[in-house]
């Protein structure tokens, strides 16, 4: 009997290597005890062994789909994870095509352990909440957070986490293992008990977002819990009200249906709310304006000094289609609403050209502050720099988590850095549909690229093929909303 022990960290390399020398070495699946971790108990008290030396190892060739299975599947609290890989490699290299049958219980058993775990990938970028653990005014902020997996997903999660939130320092801790990342480099260190986290200023936002966006109507207590399982509300502030508002969901509905046919026209209760707006003191504001008042107080980055106002996203809160653009323009910081200025005027035409209704789609901005430099009397726009972009993602994705449209339009590189981490590759990108978290995002160019066009020729080109970018993002988000 071999004994193989894999490493906590990089265990599937330290796996794939591993079974590539057993493979050539011809030890079949039986007669390997595969375990993970330096603590790992040796049941049957057999000695570490190597496999016998072997010149020159055969090539190994798997199904990529074997690769991407195992690739999850590993990563499994199931105790047989290693030998079930390791007996599929074998029985792959006389039956190539086994992996193709789904039918058999191995395969099938490989495939639902990676769906577990991709299910479960999913959750931690969903549901880890960081607090603010750092000094306000040191040159990095610092966060933490607290979550407890169902499986061993921090290490191949982690880099979700580098990606998104690569301009600050944080840490994760499990309680299998802690991923920290501090000046741009990640480590991993064991797991810990829960730490008391402070916390967390924005704590109370994500309630009152939370409490405003939550529909009595539509609560599907086996959907919410399907998506969103119980074990993680604790670590989560804001289902903190679940319960009680859960509890109450049956008789707000109801009162919402009782006053429903007294309800007057939407236009006229549309005015009423507007001044009633107007009129509500501070401390009353709810839902969007909650967001709107705390984007007002928005210090993430300098950008708020030298503009008007910050410029939130408007449109309904269950548009299936949403467009992100750079930032607010001249025009747009003025009357603090998007897409009201020369860029506006062109995006208008192209919505209306593709056959979507601009009151239909959600509109808003990866930067939602104006930057310019001031030149004579005119403001001349200035690109945002990436992390301007960075810092201004905690708006983009509360406003994202809101609305959760069937599919998100990327309009030029400063959406697209907003929306993926990365904007480079602009046109190389174009007409792709790329996922971003769980929500999928249509690349095309920026409207104001075609007011900078002074070719005519080229300008109608151009002009006719983002028309054409957006009636097949239109198609594709009606096909995803069905
Ligand atoms: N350009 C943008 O990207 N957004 C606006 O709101 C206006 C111009």
């Amino acid at each position: 009997m071999y004994r193989i022990t894999l490493p906590e960290i990089g265990t599937f390399d330290a796996w794939r290597d591993a079974a590539r020398r057993a493979l050539a070495a011809k030890v079949r699946p039986e007669d390997i005890l595969w375990q993970r971790g330096a603590g790992a108990a040796d049941l049957f008290g057999t000695e570490a062994t190597e496999f016998p030396d072997v010149a020159s190892p055969d090539r190994v060739t798997v199904p990529k789909s074997f690769l991407s299975t195992v690739r999850l599947a590993l990563w499994h609290r199931d105790p047989e994870r290693f030998a079930r890989a390791y007996a599929m490699l074998w029985a792959l290299q006389s039956a190539p095509r086994l992996f193709e049958d789904r039918g058999d219980p191995r395969v099938s058993k490989l495939n639902a352990l990676a769906k577990e775990v991709g299910r479960d990938k999913h959750k931690m970028t969903a549901f880890v909440r960081f607090r603010d653990t750092g000094d306000r005014d040191a040159p990095r902020r610092r966060f933490a957070a607290w979550f407890e997996p169902s499986h061993f997903i921090v290490e191949p999660t982690a880099p979700f986490f580098v990606k998104r939130f690569g301009d600050m320092d944080w840490t994760i801790h499990t309680p299998d293992l802690t991923a920290v990342f501090e000046n741009g480099v990640l480590r991993f260190a064991p797991g810990i008990e829960k730490p008391p986290l402070p916390e967390d200023a924005t704590e109370e936002l994500w309630g009152t977002y939370f409490r405003n966006i939550f529909n009595p109507a539509r609560v599907k207590l086996k959907a919410m819990q399907a998506e969103m399982p119980k074990k993680y509300w604790k670590n989560m502030p804001e289902t903190a009200h679940l319960p009680e508002m859960i509890a109450g969901a049956r008789a707000r509905a109801a009162e919402m249906q009782a006053a429903a046919p007294t309800l007057p026209p939407l236009r006229a209760s549309r005015v009423t709310a507007r001044l009633s707006e107007d009129r509500r003191g501070p401390g009353e504001v709810h839902g969007e304006d909650r967001l709107a008042d705390a984007l007002d107080a928005c210090r993430r980055c300098p950008l708020w000094q030298d503009a008007t106002q910050p410029v939130p996203g408007e449109g309904p809160v269950d548009a299936s289609l949403m467009f992100v653009g750079e930032q607010p323009g001249d025009r747009e910081d003025l009357e603090g609403r998007p897409f009201v200025g020369p860029a506006g005027a062109v995006l208008d035409r192209a919505l209306d050209q593709a056959g979507i209704d601009r009151a239909t789609v959600y509109l808003t901005n990866a930067v939602k502050h104006f930057k310019f430099v001031p030149r004579g009397k005119r403001r001349v726009h200035q690109t945002p720099s990436a992390d301007e972009i960075d810092h201004c993602r905690w708006w983009l994705d509360l406003e994202r988590e809101r609305v959760r449209p069937a599919l998100i339009v990327a309009l030029g590189a400063t959406a697209l850095r907003g929306l993926t981490g990365s904007g480079t590759g602009l046109l190389k990108r174009r007409g792709r549909i790329e996922m971003s978290g769980d929500q999928p995002v249509f690349v095309t160019i920026h409207p104001s690229y075609l007011l900078r066009l002074r070719d005519s020729d080229q300008r109608l080109r151009e002009e006719a093929a983002f028309h054409a970018d957006l009636r097949r993002a239109a198609d594709h988000a009606a096909h995803l909303a069905a």
